[in-house]
């Protein structure tokens, strides 16, 4: 603990999803006058609209340390970070480490504390795939074994984690920071039109999202999500705010142009948050690889056809409104004429994921700090 007697918290942010979990948590930490919170920035993302706009829409206060390590293959942007992060643990010496979701920054500022015998705290642990091939998969599963608190978002992370072999006492079930973002921006999100200003109507479209490598990465896989995506553009225009690795993709795949000829499809730039969560509120429903659109679609009812063969948010399909119904062009559309048609899950809000996660996550880690100063 710092001279003043404050837990100092080192709270780790490296891409897009980290800045919407790291908001409320930074927030939480900032009201206790015994916790000090410090924010690293590993700058694995770092695009304005992947990075910059999210400080911005959420009010993250500026980074204490920004670490720059850019792209580059999973072994050198891990070893990038964690050659970098350990300066930094050496130099602030915190007295834990807060990491959330599953990106190579997270597993990689884990496993440098874990090292220098810090403790870690992972938000969002215990959810699995079980799916190898997912490159977030290994982040989540080691980095939940390298932590001394586990916060999870619903029961079956929890069993997952136990399952594991993980002590019931290190697992906290707290809900979902990344809901407490949501519910706190709900009111300006609506009030912002973001639909209204691309000339649509309420209802009167989709959105689409992908970057997963498994979609993204192979033409043939792109091409064929692609056919999908066709048979749907006449009924119902869609919004496709394009991620930069997919943007990379359809480059070299020579894509763009097909994309470019298809009516009723809108291309745009990743949105910042304000704007993309307008956008999802006012939508018919949502078509999505991405982990937390699962998550935020179904706080907000929204239906969501998930364009992958599995979820590690599986409550997202047993209590909200999604559906995973793979990448078949004939299933997309299918699903999507089901959803046009009004066949739609009517879903319910998973318990806990109330606005209030990170708040019972300071809780914890106040307790932590008082048992400390017990001890001494
Ligand atoms: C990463 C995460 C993924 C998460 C996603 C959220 C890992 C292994 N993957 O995937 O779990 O769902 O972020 O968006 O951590 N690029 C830019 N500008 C940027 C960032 C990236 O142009 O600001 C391009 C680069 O060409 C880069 C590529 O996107 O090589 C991929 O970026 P990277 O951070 O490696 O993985 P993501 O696909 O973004
Ligand atoms: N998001 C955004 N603008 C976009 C696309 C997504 O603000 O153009 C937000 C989205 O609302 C969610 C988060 O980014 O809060 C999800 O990030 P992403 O899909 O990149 O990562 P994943 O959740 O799959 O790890």
């Amino acid at each position: 603990m710092e001279s003043g007697g404050r837990l100092r918290i080192i709270n780790v942010v490296g891409g897009r999803p980290n800045f919407i979990k790291i908001a409320p948590l930074m927030e939480a930490m900032g009201a206790v006058p015994t916790i000090q919170p410090l924010l690293v920035h590993t700058g694995q993302h770092y695009d304005h609209e992947m990075s910059r706009a999210f400080f911005e829409d959420l009010e993250i206060p500026e980074p204490d340390f920004f670490l720059g390590v850019g792209s580059g293959s999973h072994a050198q942007q891990t070893a990038k970070v964690l050659v970098e992060f350990e300066k930094v643990l050496e130099e602030a010496r915190p007295d834990l480490v807060v990491v959330v979701g599953d990106l190579n920054s997270t597993l990689a500022c884990a496993l440098a504390a874990a090292k220098l015998l810090v403790p870690v705290a992972h938000v969002e642990a215990g959810l699995r795939s079980f799916d190898r091939t997912m490159p977030e998969e290994i982040n989540r599963t080691l980095t939940d074994h390298l932590s001394e608190y586990l916060f999870t978002p619903s029961e079956d992370a929890d069993a997952q984690l136990l399952h594991e072999g993980i002590p019931a006492a290190k697992i906290h079930r707290v809900g979902n920071v990344m809901i407490d973002t949501l519910r706190k921006y709900e009111p300006m999100g609506r009030a912002r039109r973001a639909a209204k200003t691309l000339g649509l109507a309420p209802r009167g479209y989709a959105v689409l999202t992908l970057h997963r490598p498994s979609n993204v990465d192979e033409p043939e896989a792109f091409g064929r999500m692609l056919d999908g995506l066709e048979t749907i553009l006449p009924g119902c225009p869609v919004v496709f705010p394009v991620h930069p690795r997919t943007r990379k993709r359809l480059a070299e795949f020579g894509l763009e142009a097909r994309l470019h000829r298809l009516d009723h499809l809108r291309l745009c730039a990743p949105l910042g948050y304000l704007d993309f969560l307008s956008l999802l509120i006012d939508s018919r429903f949502v078509m999505t690889d991405s982990g937390g659109i699962q998550e935020e679609t179904t706080a907000l009812g929204i239906p969501c056809l998930t364009l992958r063969e599995n979820t590690e948010r599986p409550i997202t399909v047993s209590i909200g409104t999604n559906r995973v119904i793979g990448t078949r062009p004939d299933r997309i559309a299918a699903e999507a004429l089901r959803l046009l048609d009004g066949e739609a899950p009517r879903g319910a809000v998973p318990p806990l994921w109330d606005g209030q996660a990170a708040r019972r996550i300071v809780e914890v880690l106040r307790r932590h700090a008082a048992r400390k100063e017990v001890g001494r």
